[in-house]
């Protein structure tokens, strides 16, 4: 039996024998196509080349592609569970022709590859065309020697194959087997019979359809071909199901072993195969950069995890376990695909804690699923209601199709337009709350790159234009001619500066946008067509730049020093501080932070020149190592900044530093989580520096302003001897900064610990004290005893304190037992606009006359508005009127009293 790698091999090997160039797979997160969430298609990667846009240097290719079916078109997500072919992840092989090659060798060596390689039996094929395609389908009949019956034709659903809804498309040829016991007829071919399966689709790429639906030819023909590779493992292995083939097997063995379950019967086998299915998907998706989250992408990868621990509650799994499969997953696939051995390590931790956050709520939301479900199971029309869908969602975290999922299996249909409903009202409340919100965190929220205008190589003496259009409104919007002034972008705040009229009047520029910039006196009358200077503030615009250079080295230090699963998810500079959102999970390690700071500071002193180029996307692409946000949206250039090609070269739009000695010190100065798995770093270089130095001097000054005199003097006068005023230095002056700072950061941790000691030392002193007035006050305890109150017979000591809290009035309390022979007493001290007290009782009085110091206590407390109680021979208490004491202690005696008579 041929292995799956063998087989994988043996199509590669195949048309390497035709001439073709074999070619990586593409990543499955297509990051220059923005009408495609996931790679779809061997093809994807090849668009330019139909739409006659881009080049390659060969004009033959082949390749593996992994495919994420999900979204959009074609989306297999609901089969999977249902059938054994579907699947949301598979591996595509593919063969192309770029204006080369025709049908005629397409058809000729499918046929050579299925049936003389591998040998499949020809009587068992069918071959399919579309309705008009003669040529197709007369090649089959020269060209093969296929059974002549076995070729059929077919409209536009089954025989024209379109990428997305636009995009390149052309009729196709698709190879189809036979797998039924007695033989099939024409009539199962494209009929949804499962024995009946769809193996290679030849397509013949001659249109692109437009955003209007319109088919325009192309300039060439092209041929685009996919075989499903797990299905013809599967007829290759002789299997009944693609899940039994030793592309899944291990996987499956894996999930039995981890469910202790078996692999049979219906439900037990759709749970482990929909597990099998998502784990591939997720894995794949994740090594190549993509997150669970709440947008698009990352929702539906999201969705796809909860479908899959849903299904695992089925084989009766409650903890987290899919992380657990990524393991047998790599050592299956890793050789073929190293980034998901690369990535492990973060693959796992990204499953397992999405898998936690879900968990939380799925076995609730499972329960109130089941109720709502038992209620309406019995109605006649079997809704589930839209609004507990909504619920679902909104509470335990359930996405719709997964709801549906649910109600479908009990024969129920989810009431989509109540959950519509309560959805909006949802969003609307929302909206009004994000409306405070600013900041951009996600990458989705970046803004495309702009390449159109070049506010790049501005100087400080500004740029000769004039004023084009003045816009009146709120504030006056100025549209310039040329605009210096850079407009936010990629994290880059925009520029200000200001505006020179006719050579005299200057006017202050406070943001700038793309296409105009804002003024901040909007009154002033200014003249349309005016000549002007525009200037840019160029000591900010150069704090900046440092800042921006920096966040590319800090970027390639942290895969280093952290992995490769590192990834800028967000970025966020001005002139004082920058900001890094990225991947990871786990807080950083002080020498973690040592580590990634002296990389960035070892750039910084070789004094590199960073460049920057436009370039065609394509160029760009191949650049090794080069870094680009997914999900953004490039033109069909690309500005790429190098920063030394063996380690920064970026997509991006800012602006920069010309050598990286310009950006002076680098320091991190926090690090922070802020969402699971996502970290924040904030730091600082250049003049940033000098307020970071300020900052930490008045850190200083504060703690020691905490500390009482005889420890903070020393420092006051090293203070005082080391205050340099920041202005007076330079940010360029590296050597002389870094010990300073190293100075203040070893000051403010000998503070620190000043303090917590000098704390400790005052705990001590003020519990000395304490034990020291409880000796004063049990000294004269027989003056006070001697002067006690009589209820009939019975001894009643009362006393005030200046004491600073109840544990010493217990103190007192208990050394007043033992030296009143038989008695009650009641201590109390005055404090804070309340008044605290302890009761006793001897324990002779205890017994004879069941008096009990808790009862006492809390009768008096009564009194005096508050409360509190404890055991027969000391108790405490305490209220809030003060004025009340006198009475309560008269009032004492009558209490006892009446709790002997009881
Ligand atoms: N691009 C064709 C398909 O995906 C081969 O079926």
């Amino acid at each position: 039996m041929r292995t799956s790698s063998q087989i994988r091999q043996d199509f590669l090997d195949f048309f390497r024998s035709k001439e073709h160039k074999i070619v990586p797979s593409a990543p499955v997160i297509p990051y220059n196509d923005p009408t495609l969430l996931f790679t779809n298609a061997g093809m994807n990667q090849f668009k330019d080349v139909f739409l006659g846009m881009g080049k390659r240097d060969y004009n033959r290719a082949a390749d593996t592609q992994k495919c994420i079916r999900v979204s959009g078109k074609h989306n297999d997500l609901e089969e999977v569970g249902h059938d054994a072919y579907h699947h949301t992840f598979f591996e595509m092989l593919g063969n192309w022709s770029f204006g080369d090659y025709g049908k005629k060798e397409a058809i000729k060596w499918a046929w050579e590859l299925l049936t003389k390689v591998w040998k499949m039996p020809k009587d068992k094929l069918w071959a399919t065309v579309f309705r008009t395609d003669d040529e197709a389908y007369e090649l089959w009949q020269s060209e093969t020697d296929i059974d002549p019956a076995h070729i059929l034709r077919f409209d536009e659903k089954d025989n024209f194959w379109e990428m997305g809804d636009t995009g390149p498309c052309g009729p196709c040829s698709e190879i189809h087997i036979d797998l039924t016991k007695d033989g099939c007829k024409p009539e199962d071919v494209n009929a949804d019979n499962p024995d009946v399966m769809e193996i290679w689709n030849l397509v013949f790429i001659q249109y692109n359809r437009d955003e209007k639906g319109v088919l325009h030819p192309l300039p060439m023909k092209h041929v685009d071909t996919g075989m499903g590779f797990e299905r013809v493992v599967r007829v290759l292995q002789n299997k009944k199901s693609n899940y039994e083939t030793d592309v899944f097997l291990p996987l499956i063995n894996e999930i039995i072993h981890v469910s202790k379950k078996d692999y049979t019967g219906d439900k037990n086998i759709a749970a482990m195969n929909v597990v099998a299915d998502h784990i591939r998907t997720l894995t794949f998706a994740i090594a190549d950069g993509a997150i669970p989250s709440n947008e698009s992408r990352g929702y539906v990868l999201r969705r796809i995890l909860r479908r899959a621990a849903r299904y695992g509650r089925n084989l009766n799994l409650h903890e987290p376990f899919m992380y657990k499969l990524v393991d047998v997953l790599v050592e299956t696939m890793g050789d073929a695909f190293p980034e998901i051995r690369e990535k492990h390590e973060f693959i796992k931790e990204v499953i397992q804690a999405e898998e936690e956050s879900f968990n939380v709520t799925l076995d609730r939301g499972i329960h109130l699923f089941n109720e709502v479900a038992d209620a309406v199971e019995d109605t006649t029309n079997k809704v589930f209601p839209g609004e507990e869908a909504f619920k679902l969602y909104d509470t335990y975290g359930f996405p719709l199709d997964l709801t549906q999922l649910m109600a479908n299996e009990r024969g129920l249909q989810v009431d989509l337009i109540a959950y519509e409903e309560a959805m909006k009202g949802q969003k609307s409340k929302s909206r009004a709350a994000r409306k405070e919100t600013i900041g951009v965190s996600s990458t989705e929220m970046l803004p495309a790159i702009q390449i159109n205008y070049d506010p790049y190589s501005v100087g400080p003496e500004g740029i000769k234009t004039s004023i084009e259009t003045v816009v009146e409104d709120a504030a006056q919007l100025i549209v310039l001619k040329d605009n210096p002034f850079y407009a936010e972008s990629g994290g880059q705040v925009s520029d200000t500066g200001k505006i020179i009229v006719n050579g005299e009047r200057e006017i202050e520029v406070v943001d700038s946008k793309k296409d105009y910039i804002v003024i901040k006196d909007a009154d002033i009358i200014i003249p349309e067509g005016a000549e002007v200077i525009a200037k840019v503030d160029y000591g900010r615009r150069e704090a900046i730049e440092r800042n921006h250079s920096a966040t590319h080295l800090l970027h390639e230090a942290l895969r280093r020093v952290l992995g490769p699963h590192v990834k800028q998810m967000g970025s966020y500079l001005d002139d004082k501080v920058l900001r890094f959102d990225f991947p990871h999970f786990h807080k950083l390690e002080q020498a973690q932070i040592k580590e990634i700071e002296g990389i960035v500071m070892e750039k910084i002193a070789q004094g590199i020149n960073v460049n920057w180029e436009v370039m065609p996307i394509e160029t760009a692409e191949k650049i090794p190592n080069v870094k680009k946000f997914f999900g953004d949206k490039y033109g069909d250039n690309v500005r790429v900044v190098i920063i030394d090609e063996k380690f920064s070269v970026e997509f991006c739009g800012g602006t920069h530093v010309k050598e990286t000695s310009e950006i002076g010190l680098f320091k991190i100065i926090r690090e922070e989580s802020i969402s699971s798995g996502t970290r924040r770093i904030f730091a600082r270089t250049g003049e940033g520096i000098l307020h970071l130095m300020d900052e930490k001097i008045a850190d200083i000054e504060k703690l020691v302003a905490d500390l009482p005199e005889k420890y903070a003097d020393n420092f006051r006068i090293a203070i005082d001897e080391f205050k340099i005023n920041s202005k007076d230095l330079d940010f360029r002056d590296i050597g002389i900064l870094s010990r300073i700072l190293e100075y203040h950061d070893k000051t403010i941790s000998s503070l620190m610990d000043l303090r917590e000691k000098y704390l400790e030392e005052r705990k001590q002193a003020e519990k000395a004290l304490a034990k020291q007035k409880v000796k004063e006050a049990s000294d004269k305890l027989d003056e006070v005893i001697a002067k006690a109150a009589d209820a009939e017979g019975i001894k009643i000591v009362t006393a005030k304190y200046d004491f600073d809290s109840m544990e010493e009035l217990k103190d007192l309390g208990d050394i007043l037992r033992s030296k009143l022979t038989s008695g009650v007493g009641l201590l109390y001290i005055i404090k804070d606009g309340k008044v605290n007290f302890v009761t006793v009782v001897t324990d002779d009085l205890i017994k004879e006359k069941g008096l009990s110091a808790g009862k006492l206590a809390g009768e008096v407390a009564k009194i005096l508005g508050g409360g509190g109680g404890g055991k027969p021979h000391l108790a405490a208490a305490g209220g809030k009127d003060v004025g009340k004491i006198d009475f309560a202690i008269t009032e004492l005696k009558n209490i006892v009293l009446n709790q002997i008579k009881k």
